[in-house]
């Protein structure tokens, strides 16, 4: 059901360069580069940037997950990497030093679908959610609500029409004067303030979608026409209206397709408020709850080692044509 042996996994779609010793699904090492100070000057990812620093980081990268796991090259037995979707610059550099690297040892080499990634985070270590769950994964560039039948056969159920959770959240950061990326530091302030200001929920009656346009107009509006503003609240607001959105539409997606359970994942399952909203509202209907540790929710190669990890025991392996895309199906 996994593959058994260690597999070397790397993580280049955005702007963390991530290597990871997996075994099963035991995480033996995980270690992040972020290139969040060098992003930080620009107030978002520039591509090119991103991809250069891909290539300075990948090989010191890649030498610690192996001394941290306590493993050299050799017992290596297989080579995962991220090729889709992402930036196509900055895949290039991960995809291509993944190659080189099964080339040069004969190793087998599989391509993982970054989303897929996320999706089967909950699953590291010995935890199984059962089948069939709702899984909510929500990041920077992505809000999905996924009916999960079986490891490999994954069904969109909802999706967001305009902006992803992650980018509400940046936007309204960056709004607030916080920098980027501003999740973090919307969590953070807020817990300094109150949730006063009233902000909308996007897409109203019985869907499973999202909309977060109307909300980014809103909070715009609210920092550019409130007087005496108090950044602590709009921030708590902020988070309030997000987390409440995220909560009321994966409990109902868990009521429509009779899930079993739900999980939550992507780098905005890091927010603690959500993390305790879902929980609770979970508990309250008796339903399984299952979120990753904060290490396994942003960007990281430990969950595309878990997901490389029951497809190469499923014998699955990618030829050397393998391309970048920016764009993919889950
Ligand atoms: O999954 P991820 O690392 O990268 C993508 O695949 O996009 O997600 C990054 C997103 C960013 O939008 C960031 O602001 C958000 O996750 N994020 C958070 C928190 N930590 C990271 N959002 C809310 N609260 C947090 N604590
Ligand atoms: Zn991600």
């Amino acid at each position: 059901m996994w593959f058994p042996d260690p597999i070397l996994a790397i993580e280049t779609s955005c702007d963390e360069t991530s290597a990871a010793v997996v075994q099963g699904r035991d995480v033996r090492s995980n270690i992040v580069s972020s290139q969040i100070e060098m992003h930080k000057k620009w107030g978002g990812i520039v591509p090119e940037a991103a991809a250069r620093a891909h290539v300075e980081a990948i090989i010191p990268v890649v030498e610690e997950a192996l001394s941290s796991a306590g493993i050299t090259l050799d017992q290596i037995k297989a080579i995962a990497v991220t090729n889709r979707p992402g930036l196509v610059g900055a895949l290039s550099v991960g995809v291509t030093f993944a190659k080189g690297l099964a080339l040069a040892r004969k190793l087998p080499l599989l391509g993982v679908h970054h989303l897929e990634g996320h999706l089967l985070s909950t699953f590291a270590g010995d935890t199984t959610p059962p089948f069939p769950h709702v899984c909510l994964i929500v990041s920077g560039g992505h809000t999905e609500l996924v009916k999960v039948h079986a490891l490999g056969e994954y069904e969109i159920v909802g999706e967001t029409r305009d902006d992803a959770a992650g980018e509400a959240f940046d936007k309204s950061a960056r709004l607030l004067g916080l920098g980027y990326p501003g999740g973090y530091a919307v969590q953070e302030l807020a817990k300094l303030g109150k949730p006063r200001y009233h902000l909308p929920k996007g897409l109203s009656g019985d869907t499973l979608d999202f909309s977060f346009s109307g909300f980014k107009t809103a909070v715009l509006r609210l920092t550019q026409k409130e007087p005496n503003l108090s950044r602590e609240d709009a921030a708590a607001s902020i988070e309030e209206t997000i987390t409440e959105v995220l909560t009321e539409r994966a409990l109902r997606a868990c009521d429509h397709v009779g899930a079993s359970a739900l999980s939550l994942v992507g780098g905005v399952a890091a927010n603690l408020k959500l993390r305790e909203k879902l929980a609770r509202a979970c508990e309250r209907i008796d339903l399984p709850f299952f979120v990753p540790t904060l290490s396994l929710t942003t960007d990281n190669a430990a969950m595309i080692g878990i997901a490389a990890s029951w497809r190469l025991a499923a014998g699955e392996r990618s030829g050397w044509d393998l391309d970048c895309l920016s764009s993919a199906p889950l």
